[in-house]
């Protein structure tokens, strides 16, 4: 993610930690039918291999994904393994290999939810630390459905169904709608549950994947355009790793490297291939993110206010005495940075450019 931004968020989470409050940031949710490439698009989305995807019913419980920001050791010294650690909260474990948290998560979904298909409410929660991420929460939900196999109940299509619109119906919650490019988007599932919560398509970003699967002859310029479905925040279009880019272990520069080609050498997609690609995706997402601060500085700016209105008065309030005793001169000199804190702080965000839009 862009280290601007991560800069940013972290200062302004210092800020509101000190003041006793918190900077709520938006929960990101992956919505959409079985095997669409959600955990693949999450996955390419956070800059690591760790969960498990593949063809079928893969994803039983909902993952609730919680990234950490932590800052690189001063001294420089720790590699890449040290510094980006997975934590379950199910498991007292720091979990340094990426591989065993996959494996971790794929045995905590057999074990609640059985080995045969089913799936289970109960979410797994694994926090993500890394110097490389924002405090952010994304959550990788299990695909709709409609046909029930091996232990699934008769009226699974429902369960999942209500499972997702209990994590997208949060007005905070930015959707990241899938549907794969080799299904007619007029049966896309993702999009109408998207438009049962967000009518408006204000915080749906439409995520196009397998572009690369897609009938020869046919493309999905018109989808990518915007002039099939309209939403606010667009359509863009991925290729991630096939089965068999999975199975071979290609990894994720070189599946990125590979995307960026397809879109650069694709005659339909050509002109457009600035405005699709994971890496475009990552840029968008960071976009909806300083939006969303944007949308929150007004009432920050009135929480510092109050804030230094009443330092000021208890400052005032101890008068000349403030210099007599020791204790009182500490107090006024508490006070008195506070003060000086917050009010750096406001011309500090005046100062900030956050319309990038
Ligand atoms: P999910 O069930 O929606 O989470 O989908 P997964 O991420 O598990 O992907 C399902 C299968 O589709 C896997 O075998 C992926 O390799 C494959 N897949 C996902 N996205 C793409 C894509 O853009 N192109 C190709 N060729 N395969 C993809
Ligand atoms: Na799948
Ligand atoms: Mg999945």
């Amino acid at each position: 993610m862009d280290a601007d931004l991560i800069k940013l968020v972290n200062k302004l989470q210092d800020t509101f930690a000190n003041l006793g409050g918190e900077l709520d940031m938006p929960q990101l949710a992956v919505v959409g039918s079985q095997s669409a490439g959600k955990s693949s698009v999450l996955e390419t989305i956070v800059g690591r291999d760790f969960l498990p995807r593949g063809q079928g019913i893969v994803t039983r419980r909902p993952l609730v994904l919680q990234l950490i920001h932590t800052p690189v050791p001063e001294d420089g010294s720790s590699s890449q393994t040290y510094t980006e650690w997975g934590q379950f909260l199910h498991i007292d474990k720091r979990f340094t290999d990426f591989d065993e948290i996959r494996k971790e998560i794929e045995q905590e979904t057999f074990r609640v939810a059985g080995q045969n298909k089913g799936i289970s409410k109960l979410p797994i929660h694994l926090r993500i630390y890394s110097p490389n991420v924002l405090d952010l929460t994304l959550v990788d939900l299990p695909g709709l459905t409609k046909i029930p196999v091996g232990d699934q109940p008769s009226d699974i299509e429902r369960q999942i169904r209500s499972l997702v619109i209990e994590y997208i119906t949060k007005p905070n919650c930015v959707i990241l709608a899938v549907s794969p490019a080799n299904v007619d988007l007029a049966n896309s599932e993702s999009l109408k549950l998207a438009r049962s919560v967000d009518p408006q398509g204000r915080r749906t970003i439409g995520v196009l994947t397998k572009l690369d699967l897609m009938d020869a002859g046919t493309n999905a310029l018109d989808i990518l355009t915007g002039r099939i479905y309209p939403l606010k925040l667009g359509f863009i279009g991925v290729v991630n790793r096939s089965q068999q880019d999975i199975n071979s272990n290609k990894n994720m520069n070189e599946a990125l490297e590979n995307e960026t080609e397809f879109f650069r050498n694709h005659p339909a997609y050509r002109n457009i291939a600035h405005k699709n690609g994971t890496k475009y995706l990552a840029r968008t997402l960071n976009q909806v993110l300083m939006n969303h601060i944007r949308d929150k500085l007004p009432d920050m700016k009135a929480r510092l206010n109050t804030l230094m209105g009443q330092a000021q008065q208890e400052l005032n309030s101890f008068g000349d005495a403030a210099i007599y005793g020791d204790a009182n001169q500490q107090g006024a000199l508490i006070l008195r940075l506070m003060t000086q804190f917050a009010r750096d702080f406001v011309s500090s965000i005046e100062g900030t450019s956050l319309d990038i839009s």
